[in-house]
């Protein structure tokens, strides 16, 4: 199995702030790993630091095994990359079909276009005119799955998908995400929702004050288990 994304004893800023410390961490082509810890941990500051948006002051990351410096903006989904942001970035003066274009820059060959988002999440090909704020939560969230999928990634990053979404959106969160795996796309997902973290990954990752504290299969840990090493 070859890596497809890896940190490695990264340390990361904001400014004068160092939140991450030594974080190595890895997803593998075809894999589905999850990131667990509370709120502030440093979850968040992992996209960051892929994307520039945090300071990389030590350690590397490395893209299918080579070091990538900076992963901004549109140069992630070049490099196979997509990444559905924590609190959705739904662009609110755009329709629906206009985010998902968006999503379309730099895309690489593959089986996404509108018509297999339309076809996976009908609800947005009926209200494909209507601005993407008008969705409800769970709607928009499907949004940015799709805009992220029409890149055509190698790679999906999740930060908290599930945040904010009823109970019910988050059971059918999770069938998208499983039907998504099941296509080959490796899925590196950021949640404190243990159950839908668990029944998707393979892995964990637990992190703690911008460090991980534990790292696991998911097949040997159950749910209490998970969240008691989350409070560790
Ligand atoms: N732009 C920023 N500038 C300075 N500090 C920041 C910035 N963004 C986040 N932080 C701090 O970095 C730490 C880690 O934040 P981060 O957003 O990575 O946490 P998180 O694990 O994603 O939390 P959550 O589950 O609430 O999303 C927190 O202490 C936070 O206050
Ligand atoms: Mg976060």
């Amino acid at each position: 199995m070859k890596t497809l994304l890896e940190f490695v004893g990264v340390d990361a800023h904001y400014g004068a702030a160092h939140i991450l410390h030594g974080v190595t961490l890895g997803v593998d082509e075809g894999e589905r790993v999850a990131v667990l810890g509370r709120n502030g941990v440093g979850k968040t500051t992992l996209v960051n630091t892929l994307l520039a948006a945090a300071s990389l002051r030590g350690g590397e990351i490395r893209l299918r095994g080579e070091r990538i410096r900076k992963l901004a903006g549109h140069t992630a989904a070049a490099h196979g990359v997509a990444i559905v942001p924590q609190g959705r970035k739904i662009l609110p003066n755009l329709s629906i079909q206009d985010n998902l274009k968006l999503g379309a820059a730099l895309r690489r060959p593959g089986p996404w276009d509108l018509r297999a988002v339309y076809a996976l999440f009908p609800v947005l090909a009926e209200r494909r005119s209507v601005s993407g704020t008008a969705l409800s939560g769970g709607q928009q969230q499907m949004l940015a799955i799709g805009r992220a999928l029409m890149a055509n990634p190698d790679l999906l990053i999740l930060d908290e998908p599930s945040e904010g979404l009823a109970p019910i959106i988050v059971d059918e969160l999770g069938r998208v995400l499983a039907r998504l795996a099941d296509t080959g796309v490796s899925i590196l997902l950021i949640e404190q929702h243990l159950r839908l973290a668990r029944d998707l990954s393979e892995r964990f990752y637990v992190m703690s004050k911008g460090s991980i504290t534990n790292a696991g299969l998911m097949k040997d840990v159950d749910l209490e288990q998970l969240q008691s090493t989350i409070m560790n």
